[in-house]
This record gives structure tokens, C-alpha cells and sequence, in this order.
């Protein structure tokens, strides 16, 4: 298959000669089992990549299991990871899969390899080299039959200076390693990325937009685009709900860019115009759904930092959890629910002290999630 075919196929936007070279490597190991490292800052597209590679696979009818690896709690990663057996540790009343269990015969993706914690490391060593490893509480060697695709954004040989990461695991992993480039490094793919990303945009939620001026379009060029593409998608999809498709002009951009925004920025602030009630009505509420969204996304940054909450198979079939590996806010609150009512021996009313809700919240809630015994 040609570069541009393969691209269009798997939703690789780019064309300047850092996305091609990637690509090409891409196509050359997808069909293989090689291990593949991918580096670069937050936001330069890292999990497209590694998608990418398991879809361009023999193993693209198989599940493609991601884990972020930043995101478990240190003393359960081994647990998550490898399964545990019933009775390993106090809260293991059943005995249960481990991820690499569950990507048998698939593609497990270790997003964030850098926050695994270096005794993890040894036993990751092991899969990768034998594919052996051994549940929690168990003393039998498994084997799984499972292609590592791994991602971080932090320079894994500083780690190693560090102490922080094993140099055998390090180089056990980057047999392959594709560094994507920070936006700023590669700006021919810019307006490439805005034209998929705003037709992208316009057709799912009918919004048209009239472009950019000369002056805008200079701005967006030269921005340094710190977030890279997550970044660039932001800004456009607000631009085109806030400023209602009509043609923006540089002065308009520059508000939806992070390093244009001093400290105090205060997007909630309606624009002081001449538009009738009605737009500027509209204008308001599109911006506390926008702000709205940007809370949820915080309070599930916060909420992901503090719980297990990863999910298995059978989670994502009972539509627990969105498919990526992590739990749906629902399943979050049940789980918060069901600890607190087990950690208060089932009296509500400690509990719902507990999670600082009324009682008859938490009974509603109880209800709600078929809680009752
Ligand atoms: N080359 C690309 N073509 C199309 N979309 C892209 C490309 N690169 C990034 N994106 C989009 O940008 C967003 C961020 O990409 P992605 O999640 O892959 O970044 P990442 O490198 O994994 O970031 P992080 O380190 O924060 O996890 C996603 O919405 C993704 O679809
Ligand atoms: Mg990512």
C-alpha cells in the first residue's frame, strides 16, 4: 500500500518528512511482533501512532489493551498487569486476569512506560523476553502470547541516569523507537491538520466555518504550540463553537492560545459588542459548556489520580468502562459507593457523611446503581 493510502486508512495526518519517515517505519514493523518504543512531548499523537500499529497487524482482529501506566496506584500495577490469584492480598476476593492475560494473542500498549515503578520493571523484562510472567500470589509461570507497543513523553535515558528506569528494560524496548516530533518541528503538517480537523469538526456537529484571515493564519503558523496537536484541536473546535464560524482575524485566535492568555485570562467575561441579545446570549452558553467540559476533564484527571481505575473485559462488555482501559465517571461513583459503604460496615449514614453527600442521595444512588441487597 502506498504512504498516502496507508495514511488516509489509519487517520495519520502529515506530510512533512518527519511524518513520512515515521510512517514508513510504521508500515515496515506493524506486520511484525517487534517491540516498538514511541517518544515525544504530550500531545504529538503518540497513540495514534501506536493504534496504527496494531491495526496495520496481524493480530488488528485481537484486542489492542492499553494501559496507562501513570495512572495506576504502585501497589496494584503488578495486580493490573499480570492478574492476581483469590486470597493474594486482603481485597482479592476473587481471583482475576491481568492485562497481559487479556491482550493474549493482541497488542498490549503500555502508555506511560516512565511512571512504571522500577520493581515492576524486572517482571516486564520477563514478558518481553519470554513472554512468561507469574499472577500475584502465584507461584506457576504463565505464558501470553502479546506484542508491546510502549509510549512516554519522558527522555527514558535520563531515567536510566537517574536510577529511575532499568537500563535493560530501556534497551529491551527501544529495538524500534519512533520519536514524533514536537508541532513546532514539523509546521507543514499545520494546515493540513486544521483542514482534516475542522471538516472533521464541521460534519459531526453541523457547524460551518468561514477560515482565517492572512493575519490569523501567520499567527497560528508561528505559535509554538506547546500541546502540540491536542492543543491545535482544542483551539480550533473553540474557535469554531465560540465565535460561531464566522472568519477570525489574528486578534480572535490569539484568545484561544495558552501563551497568549496571561495569567488572569478570563474567558467567562462576555465581549463587550454591538451583537443583539439573542447572539450574545448563545455566545454565553456555549462558553460554560465549553468551561463545563474543561471542569469534567480536571475532575477526572483528579479522580483517575487517586483510584484503581482500571478496567478488564468483562467491565467493557457491562459498558463499565469506555473500551480504552479506563472506567466510565458512572462506575467511578459506584466503586466510590461500594468502598465507602463496606469501609462503614454498611451504615449509609456514615457513608454518606463519608462522601460528603446527603443520605437520601446515597440512597437514591444505591437504587440507581442496584446496590441493594
Ligand atoms: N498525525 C495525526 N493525525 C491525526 N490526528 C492526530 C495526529 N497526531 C495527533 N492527533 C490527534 O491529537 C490528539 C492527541 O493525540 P494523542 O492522544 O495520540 O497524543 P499523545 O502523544 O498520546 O499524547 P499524551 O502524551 O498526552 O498521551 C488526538 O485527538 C489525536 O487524534
Ligand atoms: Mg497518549
Amino acid at each position: 500500500m502506498d504512504r498516502e493510502a496507508f495514511q488516509r486508512e489509519h487517520g495519520i495526518i502529515g506530510r512533512s518528512l518527519e511524518m513520512q519517515e515515521i510512517v514508513d517505519v510504521v508500515q515496515q514493523v506493524a506486520p511484525t511482533d517487534i517491540t516498538v518504543l514511541i517518544t515525544g512531548e504530550s500531545g504529538v499523537g503518540k497513540e495514534v501512532i501506536a493504534r496504527a500499529l496494531h491495526n496495520a497487524s496481524k493480530r488488528s482482529k485481537k484486542q489492542l489493551v492499553t494501559v496507562n501506566c501513570g495512572a495506576i496506584p504502585e501497589g496494584l500495577i503488578e495486580s493490573e498487569l499480570f492478574g492476581h490469584e483469590k486470597g493474594s492480598f486482603t481485597s482479592a476476593v476473587e481471583s482475576r486476569k491481568g492485562y497481559f492475560e487479556i491482550a493474549d494473542e493482541g497488542t498490549i500498549f503500555l502508555d506511560e512506560i516512565g511512571e512504571t515503578p522500577l520493581s515492576t520493571q524486572v517482571k516486564l523484562l520477563r514478558v518481553l523476553e519470554s513472554g512468561e510472567f507469574m499472577k500475584v500470589g502465584s507461584s506457576t509461570s504463565r505464558t501470553s502470547n502479546v506484542r508491546v507497543i510502549a509510549a512516554t513523553n519522558k527522555d527514558l535515558q535520563y531515567e536510566v541516569q537517574q536510577k529511575k528506569f532499568r537500563p535493560d528494560l530501556y534497551f529491551r524496548l527501544r529495538s524500534v523507537n519512533i520519536v514524533v516530533p514536537p508541532l513546532r518541528n514539523r509546521r507543514e503538517d499545520i494546515p493540513l491538520l486544521i483542514e482534516h480537523l475542522v471538516n472533521d469538526f464541521s460534519s459531526r456537529n453541523g457547524i460551518r466555518f468561514e477560515g482565517f484571515t492572512d493575519d490569523a493564519t501567520e499567527i497560528i503558523m508561528n505559535y509554538r504550540w506547546p500541546g502540540n496537536v491536542r492543543e491545535l484541536k482544542n483551539a480550533i473546535e473553540s474557535m469554531m463553537v465560540l465565535e460561531n464560524g464566522r472568519r477570525l482575524r489574528g486578534d480572535d485566535v490569539r484568545k484561544y492560545l495558552k501563551e497568549y492568555q496571561g495569567p488572569v485570562a478570563d474567558r467567562n467575561l462576555p465581549v463587550v459588542s454591538n451583537k443583539t441579545v439573542e447572539q450574545a446570549e448563545r455566545e454565553l452558553i456555549y462558553r460554560a459548556l465549553v468551561d463545563l467540559k474543561g471542569t469534567i476533564l480536571e475532575l477526572r484527571d483528579v479522580i483517575l489520580q487517586g483510584l484503581p481505575v482500571h478496567a478488564d473485559a468483562t467491565e467493557v462488555k457491562a459498558g463499565r468502562s469506555n473500551g480504552n482501559g479506563t472506567l466510565t465517571l458512572d462506575e467511578m461513583e459506584r466503586r466510590m459507593i461500594v468502598n465507602a459503604l463496606d469501609r462503614n460496615k454498611g451504615n449509609r449514614r456514615l457513608a454518606a457523611t463519608e462522601l460528603n453527600i446527603s443520605e437520601r442521595t446515597l440512597y437514591r444512588k444505591i437504587k440507581e446503581f442496584g446496590l441493594q441487597e
